[in-house]
């Protein structure tokens, strides 16, 4: 089968497509012939390395969310998958490809209205928004920053924070075009990068969902109001500076909070139960999938060429 495999670590031009065996599903693994293959913020990093640290090799083939039809499954699978539409989580890679395995656990059937590409623009990120809000203990009523909301997490958690009856949800983004289509989703403010801006905009938030990080963290934790808490759950723009944890000391009156926020803690059932919650409700029409591009899968490097250009609104999605 065709996939594409990270030959280098660094620039997209060390993704290659190649010929592999098609996988065989062990037990509790079901093989899916891919329809979309969703590429995310952290098959960016992967590629590019940062995670070496974290078990990723060269040669790996990236791609943890996927959509199709299950073809086999392994041994103690119910054979009642084979056939059907589903979406899945990979755990860990091997989504860029024709054929992806997945663990049963991490696989969720297609509503018939839910196309294979809008599906992999959700099932991950709807999870992390959803649980990433209530990690904020976000109550309905409170105010609300999106740092960073262009991307996939971001225009989930605009949408979540709107619909859970949000007082406002202002966003960061780096174009009037953005900000606008942000507005129909939801945003009740556009700010700059630097979150400046905003006619009318909060001058303190109850909740800030940052999927940014970087050098400029601290001075949004200025935007926080007592006891507000701010909860990354991306780090698009890299570390924060190393007196990160001064500033939060300096602003010890305001009894404020931060805490990072990562899916990988929540457990599988949880997890399966918003997302069944999400497809549902994406189905009714009731959550916006934005799908930036369609590709074929050969041009993943192309594709991670726009993603590193900051040209993605919502996801890319291949096709193999
Ligand atoms: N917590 C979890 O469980 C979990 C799960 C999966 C992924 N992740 C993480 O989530 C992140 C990817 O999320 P995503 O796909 O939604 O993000 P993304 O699309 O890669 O980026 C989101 C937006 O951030 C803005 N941005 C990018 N670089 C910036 C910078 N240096 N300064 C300020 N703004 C910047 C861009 O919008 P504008 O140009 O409009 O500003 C961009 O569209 C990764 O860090 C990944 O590791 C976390």
């Amino acid at each position: 089968m065709k996939a594409v495999a990270i030959q280098a670590f660094g620039s997209p031009e060390g993704l290659a497509v190649i010929d592999l065996p098609a996988p065989i599903p062990a037990d509790g693994q079901v093989l899916i012939a891919t329809e979309a293959i969703g590429v995310s913020g952290a098959d960016v990093l992967i590629r590019s390395g940062a995670l070496a640290a974290y078990g990723f090799k060269e040669g790996h083939v990236p791609g943890g969310e996927v959509a199709g039809t299950v073809t086999a499954v392994g041994d103690g699978v119910d054979t009642s998958w084979i056939g059907r539409r589903v979406w899945a989580s990979t755990g860990g890679g091997g989504g860029y490809a024709e054929q992806a395995i997945a663990p049963v656990e991490e696989v969720l059937p297609l509503p018939a209205n839910l196309s294979a590409a809008e599906a992999v623009t959700l099932g991950s990120s709807g999870v992390v928004a959803h649980f990433g809000l209530s990690h904020a203990h976000f109550a309905p009523g409170e105010s609300v920053l999106v740092r960073g909301a262009a991307g996939s997490l971001g225009i989930m958690t605009v949408q979540l924070a709107a619909r859970a009856g949000a007082a406002a949800v202002a966003v960061t983004t780096s174009s009037v075009e953005r900000g606008d289509r942000l507005r129909k989703l939801g945003a009740t403010h556009v700010l700059d990068r630097s979150g400046e801006g905003g006619e009318d905009a909060p001058t303190g938030y109850d909740v800030i969902i940052d999927i940014v990080a970087g050098v400029d963290m601290p001075s949004f934790f200025d935007k926080l109001n007592p006891n507000g808490r701010m909860v990354a759950i991306g780090a698009v723009g890299g570390q924060p500076p190393a007196d990160f944890g001064a500033n939060m000391m300096a602003a010890f009156k305001k009894s404020m909070s931060f805490a990072t926020f990562s899916a990988d803690t929540v457990s599988e059932p949880d997890r399966r139960a918003v997302r069944t919650e999400q497809f549902a409700a994406a189905s009714r029409g009731e959550l916006q999938l934005v799908v930036h591009e369609l590709l074929p899968l050969e041009q993943a490097a192309p594709a991670h060429r726009k993603m590193d250009a900051g040209e993605v609104f919502g996801r890319i999605v291949l096709t193999p």
